[in-house]
Order: C-alpha cells, then structure tokens, then sequence
C-alpha cells in the first residue's frame, strides 16, 4: 500500500499579494510506498510546505477533481478536506523547522501529547498519563538520544534536542508517517546530522515513512535514495536523490540552484562525482 497517493494536486492562494491567483501547486500527481525515505527540495516558494500541509489536510486545494490519500485512505478530495480527518491524522507525525514544542511544558509532557488520542477523555483532561504511556515516552526519548532531558522544560532545550523531542513525540504517537518541513533549516551541521540520523533510524528501525523537504541538496543525496524536486509547484523530477548532479539542477533551476547547493553542498558533490559532474 502507499503511504501517499496524491492525483492531480492544485492550490491557487487568492489575495491581495503579488502570488494571487499563481498557483503554488500545480496538478501533481505523487506516490510515495510505505517505508520510504524521500527528500522534498526546491527552492524557496517552489511549493514545499504547501504541498507538506495538503498532504496533512492542514489546507484544502483547489475545488477541482484532485485526491489525497494517506496509507489507503483519503484526507481530502475535490478540495474538501474530509470529515474523519483528525483520525487519519493520528498516523502523521510532524516536524517543522520551529515551533514543534509546548515551551513551558517539560519535555516529557511534550512528548506524552503524542499519546493524548488515544487516551480515554478524563486522563487528557488531567494530564494523567498512565505508567505504560510514560514508560513509552523514556523509551522514545532515550531512543533519539535525550533521555536525560525528559524533566526539563522544552524552552531550555538546544534547536537540535527540540527537533530531536519531536521525533520522539511521533514514535510515542505511533505514526506510520513522519512529514518534516525543514528540520533542519535553523541547526547547525553537527546537530543537523544528528536530526537526520534519527530520522534515519525511525525509519529504518521503525519502518516509518519520511518525506523530509530540505534546501540543501548534499543532505538529501546522502539520506534519502529518492527525491522529489518543485519548481513553481511543479515536479520537474522524481527519481534517485544520486542522479542529482550540479548539472542535472542546473538545468533543472537555472540560477536558483546556486540556493540548494551551499557552498558545503557542491563540495560534497564535487567530491562524489569529480570535477565534471555532468560525466558521472
Ligand atoms: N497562505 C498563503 N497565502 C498566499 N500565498 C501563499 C500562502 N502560502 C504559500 N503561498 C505561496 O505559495 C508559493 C509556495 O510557497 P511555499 O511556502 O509552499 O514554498 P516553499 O517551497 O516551502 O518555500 P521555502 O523554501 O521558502 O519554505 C509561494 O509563492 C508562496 O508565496
Ligand atoms: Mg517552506
């Protein structure tokens, strides 16, 4: 079964700014198998978190014949985003570029939210987690390496452990599928590594699913064998993340691929595939 099947995807944003009436998404058509890991890139406005937040029924798309459909079942369709949408949502993790905690709350109490559906009314109301929930938590905390931080309040965490806890969140939510939108944007190299390693371990120990949107391409390549590209809301490639040579985003971006390739990244690249890339 796929994780997602997406047909025929478009969104036009109205209003008053300079976007209205462009479409930010435009007629795709994506499917992503369970237990995939795949890479989202584009450069900045090419549709990314857009495409992310239909995919979670967040926004609704155009009104016209479209369907998303998350591991068999749809969470909007024709534009209308459906009725049982909370409970698909129990199976999609999130983890955004900021904002992913409850700062005041300790770290456990953030990561025991992810257990809150599927307690019985009285105990979400009490903030009473039963010892089976809060052994989970340990367990899910320990797993992404900050087992030591459970009692600390989520604000005195680093952007990396933060990001780290939101993982943590999705395994005790029991997510089949983990949408990430820019994990790792604001975290420095050593901590952006240890981010998408655990996303690697979730999804190779956990047999989750990730897709992952990234700007930097060298991230991409080295973990997730396939990836996606946008260009103005559209997939303008689909395939091995290692076919993505400086030349191949060249043609694919024009200019803008200079903004997916930082510096690092095109040496990473260069280092992969030699000094003329469009050989390999
Ligand atoms: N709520 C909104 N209202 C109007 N336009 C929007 C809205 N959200 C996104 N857009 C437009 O849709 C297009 C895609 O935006 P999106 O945020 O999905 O891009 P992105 O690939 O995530 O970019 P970035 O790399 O900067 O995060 C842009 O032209 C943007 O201006
Ligand atoms: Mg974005």
């Amino acid at each position: 079964m796929d994780a997602i099947r997406i047909e025929r995807l478009s969104k036009t944003f109205n209003g008053g700014t300079s976007s209205a009436g462009r479409k930010a998404l435009d007629e795709i058509d994506l499917r992503i198998g369970t237990g995939e890991m795949v890479a989202l890139i584009g450069a900045s406005g090419s549709g990314k978190s857009t495409l992310l937040r239909h995919i979670a029924g967040f926004v609704a798309s155009d009104p016209q014949p479209s369907q998303i459909e998350i591991l068999g079942r749809p969470i909007q369709q024709n534009g209308r985003i459906v009725r049982e949408v909370r409970r698909i949502r129990r199976d999609i993790g999130f983890v955004f570029q900021q904002f992913n905690l409850v700062h005041r709350l300790t770290v456990e109490t953030n990561v025991l939210i992810g257990a809150l559906a599927r307690l019985p009314l009285w105990r979400r109301l009490t903030g009473c987690f039963p010892r089976s929930e809060r052994e989970l938590s340990a367990a899910a905390l320990a797993e992404v390496g900050i087992g030591d931080k459970a009692g600390e309040r989520a604000a005195n965490l680093s952007g990396g452990q933060q990001q780290r806890a939101a993982l943590a969140r999705a395994l005790v939510q029991r997510a089949r599928l983990i949408l990430a939108d820019e994990p790792i944007a604001s975290l420095d190299p050593e901590s952006s590594r240890r981010v998408m390693d655990m996303l690697r371990m979730l999804n190779r120990n956990h047999g989750l699913t990730v897709v992952v949107s990234l700007h930097q391409v060298d991230i991409a390549m080295q973990y997730c064998p396939r990836t996606v590209a946008l260009r103005d809301g559209r997939v303008v490639y689909d395939g091995p993340s290692a076919a993505l040579t400086p030349a191949l985003l060249q043609q694919l971006y024009g200019s803008a691929a200079r903004e997916l390739l930082e510096p690092e990244a095109s040496h990473a690249i260069t280092r992969r595939f030699g000094a003329h890339p469009e050989a390999a």
